[in-house]
């Protein structure tokens, strides 16, 4: 049984999906089944990667994390992601090179959650 946003990755070739209605199917890839990504929340290495909110004149500026994230071709933050309590979703794609950071047009006391996805550390979602 899936749940609306559960993000899985395929072990074998990477793919990485969202759920976007859940239902009870097991999701598979490569012919295997694609793991469900746990988001953390506890910084436990020197690079910090739970995402940081801040409010802007015009929304909300989601930066990852406490200290920049590096932003290199080999360990990157690929996207940040908001949810917000009304039922939308925001995603920002970047690219090494990028500064770890997103800005959403929404107010900051309307999101539920932002989470970034690291190449390297995989899934992570502020308080
Ligand atoms: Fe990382």
């Amino acid at each position: 049984m899936t749940e609306k946003n559960q993000i899985y990755k395929c072990e074998i070739c990477g793919n990485i999906i969202e759920v976007l209605h859940e239902a009870g199917g097991q999701l598979v890839c490569c012919g295997e089944p694609m793991k469900l990504l746990e988001e953390n929340t506890v910084e436990a290495s020197l690079e910090k990667h739970v995402p940081i909110l801040s409010e802007t004149p015009q929304g909300v500026l989601i930066q990852i994390g406490s200290v920049p994230h590096p932003m290199e071709e080999k360990h990157y933050i690929e996207w940040i992601e908001i949810i917000t309590k009304d039922g939308k979703t925001g995603r920002k794609f970047l690219n090494p090179g990028d500064k770890p950071e997103a800005e959403f047009f929404m107010p900051l006391d309307n999101i539920l959650f932002a989470r970034e996805y690291c190449n390297l550390h995989g899934l992570w979602k502020s308080k």
